[in-house]
C-alpha cells in the first residue's frame, strides 16, 4: 500500500492511545481451559436477526477499500459469499451496494449508514439497502465529524477529496440531484491550476460514475466531492431523529459506537435491535475507553434484551472468546482483513476470514467449551494486578 493509503487505515486518533488501549484490554483477562468436557464436536454458529453465522464474527464497514487493492468491496463480497460471513457495506464504500449485492447472491449483507444533513439522502440509501436484501442497518454514531487523526494530518491526505470512498454517493439518484442543485462554488473558489491540484482534478474526474470526458466537461467529478463534503454527516443528531428512520425502514436498526450504559438502555427504550459496542477502532477520540472496558456496564445495562455486538482490537480467537465471554453476541472484524485485502485481494480477506475462524474454534474448544453458549464470565479470570 501507498504510504498514505496504509496510514489511512492504521492510524488512531491524536496520541493512538485509544487504538493501543483496545488491544492491552485484552491482556487484562485470561482465558481458564476445563478439561475432560468432550469437544470432539463443536458449533461456533451464533444467531442474529433470525439467521445463523457460521463463526460468532462479521466484516465490519470500512470505507475507501480501493486504497487497499483496485477490486476492494468487490474482491471483500467475493470473500465473504465463499464462507457465508456477513458483509457489512459501508457508506464510504468504494463500489456502489447494489453491485456487491450481485456478487453476495444469497449471502447475508447489512449496511452502514452515516446520517447525511439531507433527509432525502438517509430515506434512498435506506431504501436502496432494503433493495440490496441488506438485514440490517447499522448506524454509525461516532463519526458525525472525523476525528483528529495525526497520521493523516501529518501527511495532509483525506481520501474523499480525491473522490475515493464516495461511491455509494455518486450511484445514488438524491445524491445525484443534489449536485446539480444550485451554484456549488464561485469562480475565486476554484483551486489553483499547480500540478498537484490537476492530479487531484484528473482523480475526481476518473472516480465519477458518468466517463472521464463527460465528468471533466461537467465538473460533476469535482462537484460530487464538493457536495459530499457539504452533506455526508450530520453533527446535530440526536435520539429524536432516528424517529425518522424507524418510519421509514422495515429493517432491524443496529447503533454502533455505544460506549455508556446509559446510552446501550436509552437504545433498547427507543426500540432500537442491537448496538455495537466500537469506539471506530480508536480513530475518533483518542484517549476513549476500551471498547473491552466498556463491554461489560453495557451488556448490563442491556439486560439481554436486544443482541450486543462488539469491535475495535479484535485480532484473533482469544480475543472473540474474551468479547463473546463478557457478553457481546458476535464481534466484528476491520483492519485485519483490509490487510488480507491489501495483500491478496479476495484470497487475502478469505484466509484472513478462515484463519479467524479456525482459531475461534480451537480456542473454544481447548477451553472446554462444544458451543458458543458455553462461554460465559467463569471461563476468564482477571489476569494479576488487573482486579
Ligand atoms: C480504514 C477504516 C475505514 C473505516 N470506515 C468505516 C466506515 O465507513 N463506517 C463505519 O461505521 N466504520 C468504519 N470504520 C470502523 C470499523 O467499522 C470498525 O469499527 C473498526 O475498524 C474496528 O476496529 P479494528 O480495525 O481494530 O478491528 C473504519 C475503520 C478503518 C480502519
Amino acid at each position: 500500500m501507498r504510504t498514505e493509503a496504509f496510514n489511512y487505515v492504521a492510524a488512531g486518533a491524536g496520541n493512538e492511545r485509544t487504538l493501543a488501549a483496545n488491544r492491552s484490554a485484552f491482556d487484562r483477562w485470561r482465558i481458564v481451559p476445563r478439561m475432560l468436557r468432550d469437544v470432539e464436536r463443536r458449533d461456533t454458529s451464533v444467531e442474529l436477526f433470525g439467521r445463523r453465522l457460521p463463526s460468532p464474527f462479521l466484516l465490519a464497514p470500512v470505507g475507501v477499500l480501493e486504497l487497499a487493492h483496485p477490486e476492494a468491496d468487490c474482491a471483500v463480497a467475493r470473500a465473504a459469499r465463499d464462507t457465508g460471513t456477513t458483509m457489512v457495506f459501508s457508506n464510504q464504500a468504494s463500489k456502489p451496494m447494489e453491485g456487491l449485492a450481485r456478487i453476495l447472491e444469497d449471502s447475508p449483507r447489512w449496511f452502514q449508514l452515516y446520517w447525511s444533513r439531507s433527509d432525502a439522502l438517509v430515506e434512498s440509501l435506506a431504501a436502496r439497502a432494503e433493495r440490496c436484501g441488506c438485514s440490517a442497518i447499522v448506524i454509525t454514531l461516532d463519526t458525525t465529524m472525523l476525528g483528529w487523526r495525526s497520521r493523516d494530518l501529518e501527511g495532509a491526505y483525506l481520501p474523499f477529496l480525491h473522490g475515493k470512498g464516495i461511491a455509494q454517493y455518486t450511484s445514488d439518484p438524491v445524491f445525484t440531484n443534489l449536485i446539480s442543485e444550485g451554484a456549488i462554488e464561485s469562480p475565486e473558489q476554484q483551486p489553483r491550476p499547480t500540478l498537484a491540484a490537476l492530479r487531484t482534478l484528473i482523480e475526481l474526474t476518473r472516480a465519477y460514475p458518468d466517463g472521464f470526458l463527460r465528468t471533466l466537461l461537467s465538473g460533476r467529478g469535482r462537484a460530487a466531492v464538493q457536495r459530499f463534503t457539504e452533506i455526508y454527516s450530520r453533527p446535530s443528531l440526536t435520539w429524536d431523529t432516528l424517529a425518522f428512520l424507524r418510519e421509514r425502514t422495515r429493517l432491524p436498526i443496529v447503533l454502533k459506537g455505544i460506549l455508556h450504559p446509559d446510552d446501550a438502555a436509552r437504545a433498547v427504550a427507543e426500540g432500537i435491535d442491537a448496538v455495537i459496542v466500537s469506539n471506530h477502532g480508536g480513530r475518533q477520540v483518542d484517549g476513549a475507553i476500551a471498547t473491552l472496558e466498556a463491554l461489560p456496564a453495557v451488556v448490563a445495562a442491556v439486560d439481554g434484551r436486544i443482541p450486543v455486538l462488539f469491535d475495535s482490537g479484535v485480532r484473533g480467537g482469544a480475543d472473540m472468546f474474551k468479547a463473546l465471554a463478557l457478553g457481546a453476541r458476535a464481534v466484528l472484524i476491520g483492519r485485519p482483513y483490509v490487510y488480507g485485502l491489501a495483500i491478496a485481494g479476495r484470497t487475502g480477506v478469505r484466509e484472513v476470514i478462515e484463519n479467524l475462524a479456525a482459531d475461534f474454534d480451537l480456542t473454544m474448544g481447548l477451553a472446554g467449551c462444544r458451543s458458543v453458549s458455553e462461554i460465559g464470565p467463569e471461563a476468564l479470570v482477571t489476569a494479576p494486578g488487573n482486579s
